[in-house]
């Protein structure tokens, strides 16, 4: 897959099968859920054909031990996540794990601790546990949203119980630099808190590098639980797979007594073929490069937009991911549900900034994972609205 194929015209990808592409009426540019447009990597489609064609799909015997032990390897070898033992994972997507990692790690009446805004499932496994949530807001600085250290060390109470990260942060497009990491682990370590870390958008970064909170220390590895998966790199969200894995066994111990008998924990044979020849084949690698070279082609079309005829938003380039969270509170439309304002006038559908806590009154979330016919057609509809 090269960039070339990924900027070739769009054609319409209205179908039954795509949420993103269906929730609006036809004459709306869907920008909201965190599915791109490019199309996946060849190499997933025949990994997956062949699974079905050599009569591959029954119960997986080895319980996805290869795919645990190539994801394995592969955080060691490009990021610097060592010793991660493959055994101690499960298989299952990210939300399912935030929801059952918040369940194992806390009791109801404990709280666990945020940084908001946050993507809503975080915001919805804490209260479906019935926990307290406790907020601890960014602050936008100069060079993007920054954590308030004191406003943590102020919000964590005796109740306070888990840490819960977004580590590149959706929707903000942060990346998570290692000194801050380093600040949080501090937090962690002293209040004796354990730390569920979303890396989903993991290899989705323009300017990082991504530092896997676990890798920081074995002290903090122990007491973390990290959660990624193929979905957001690979475009694979409908496969429905990830892991939740730790260097720690008795914290996976816990999880799996919370999902026993609810989900199986090891991969749907079909996302793990996928999942396998994604982080293993050389095709693989070409695609994601490539992806990531037009994912950040069109954050600096973005960008470029918003400074030349956007003044009044305020926004900070994403470093990772393909969210932009744009503050539209300068606007007379912008400062309640502008998700609305702009579905109804401008037609392009983002999600509101509500949905990610009540800092967020006043955003929205851009997807700009799109082909660039669709973001040129989709900025022109917004322009004259943030003049
Ligand atoms: C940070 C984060 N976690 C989890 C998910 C969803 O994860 P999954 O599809 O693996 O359940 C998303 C989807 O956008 C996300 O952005």
């Amino acid at each position: 897959m090269t960039t070339t194929e990924h900027s070739a015209p769009w054609e319409t990808p209205y179908d039954t099968f795509s949420t993103k592409w269906n929730h609006y009426p036809r004459d709306v540019i869907p920008m909201w859920v965190a599915d791109m447009d490019m199309p996946h990597a060849q190499v997933i489609t025949e990994a997956v054909m062949r699974r079905m064609t050599e009569n591959r799909i029954g119960y997986p015997g080895y319980g996805g031990k290869r795919l645990a032990e190539a994801l394995v390897a592969r955080l060691s070898e490009r990021h610097g996540l060592h010793g991660l033992p493959a055994g101690n994972a499960i298989f299952m997507s990210c939300v399912p794990g935030l929801h059952a990692t918040a369940r194992a790690l806390a009791s109801p009446g404990d709280a666990i601790v945020v940084q908001t805004p946050l993507y809503g499932p975080f915001l919805d496994a804490i209260s479906t546990a019935r926990l307290q949530r406790q907020d601890n807001p960014l602050v936008p600085g100069p060079n993007g949203y920054e954590i308030d250290f004191d406003h943590l060390e102020s919000v964590i109470t005796p109740a306070t119980k888990v840490l819960m990260v977004c580590n590149p942060h959706n929707p903000t497009g942060r990346v998570w630099r290692r000194a801050e990491l380093e600040r949080l682990a501090d937090v962690v370590l002293r209040h004796r808190l354990w730390l569920v870390s979303d890396e989903l958008h993991n290899e989705l970064v323009f300017d990082g590098p991504y530092v896997p909170f676990a890798s920081l220390s074995h002290e903090l590895a122990m007491r973390t639980i990290t959660l990624t998966g193929p979905a957001k790199t690979f475009n694979t969200a409908g496969l429905s797979t990830g892991i939740t894995i730790s260097h720690n066994e008795a914290l996976i111990s816990r999880v799996r007594a919370i999902t026993h008998g609810l989900v199986s924990g090891y991969p749907n044979v079909l996302s793990e073929a996928a999942w396998l020849a994604a982080i293993t084949t050389p095709e693989g690698d070409a695609w994601h490069q490539a992806t990531l070279a037009d994912l950040r082609a069109n954050r600096d079309q973005l960008t470029a937009f918003l400074h030349d005829h956007a003044p009044r938003v305020a926004y900070h380039p994403s470093e990772g991911t393909y969210l932009a969270w744009l503050d539209v509170r300068a606007y007379d439309w912008g400062k309640e549900k502008p998700g609305d304002f702009l579905l109804e006038h401008a037609k392009v559908g983002l999600s509101d900034g509500l949905g990610y806590s009540p800092t967020g009154a006043g955003h929205v979330r851009l997807n700009f994972a799109t082909t660039r016919p669709v973001l040129d057609e989709a900025l022109n509809r917004l322009k004259p609205f943030l003049a």
